[in-house]
């Protein structure tokens, strides 16, 4: 088995984030990114039903299910296995994929998260690339499942077509902007579009 390099253990030991989510149980350390998120944009109200696209190994959905409260509804998403987290609904299944696609149809969400993170080749045009490429995938889907004013929240790594991105968000959202919270990593890429107040198609002016 290849032994994980000792910057990371030593990173880890000295991550604050790390340690208080093994401390306070959570599934891993980015659920502080969405606590924090929460907590400048108040993206989930109590009552919510929210998908959590690329949701392994769970951090978000365990916060997301305690937002919501008895009365919401969480449904986790990923192509890879998820241990079962009681009060979590979980789907296998790709995002961009038409089978994923299919059964979603008909489901409605207030609050669609994607904390997706593509393969990471080393190449940062690529991943750049790869990650605007599974934030589309995952916009397309919100687009078919969200609630009116719902909420769409995506990480992406940053950098020169962020802001195409964000004009081809803009049409179906009243505000859409960019968040980095404290818990990401300042050497990451990694920022985060908040998009809130989905314009139904109605009121897109576009015919049901
Ligand atoms: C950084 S992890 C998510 C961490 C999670 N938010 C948490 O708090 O535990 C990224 C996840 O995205 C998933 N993923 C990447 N591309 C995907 C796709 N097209 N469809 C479904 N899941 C995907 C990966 O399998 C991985 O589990």
């Amino acid at each position: 088995m290849r032994a994980v390099p000792r910057r990371w253990t030593q990173e880890r030991r000295h991550d604050p984030y790390y340690r208080a989510a093994q401390r306070e149980g959570l599934r891993s350390r980015a659920s502080f990114k969405l606590i924090q998120l929460q907590d400048r944009f108040h993206l989930i109200p109590v009552g919510a039903s929210v998908l959590d696209l690329g949701a392994s190994p769970g951090g978000w959905s365990l916060v997301a299910r305690e937002l919501v409260g008895k009365e919401g509804r969480v449904t986790a998403v990923d192509q890879r296995s998820f241990e079962p987290l009681e009060g979590v609904e979980f789907f296998r299944g790709r995002v961009g994929s038409p089978e994923l696609a299919a059964r979603l149809a008909g489901h409605r969400y207030d609050a669609v998260l994607s904390d997706m993170s593509p393969s990471i080749s080393g190449n940062y045009s690529t991943d750049h690339a790869r990650s605007i490429d599974l934030v589309r995938s995952a916009l397309a889907l919100a687009l078919t499942v969200l609630e009116p004013r719902g909420t769409f929240v995506a990480k992406v790594f940053d950098g020169d077509m962020t802001r195409d991105l964000l004009h081809e968000a803009r049409p179906f959202f009243l505000t859409v902007t960019l968040s980095k919270p404290g818990a990401s990593r300042g050497r990451s890429s990694e920022i985060y579009l908040i998009a809130r107040g989905f314009r139904s198609r109605s009121t897109q002016g576009v015919e049901a």
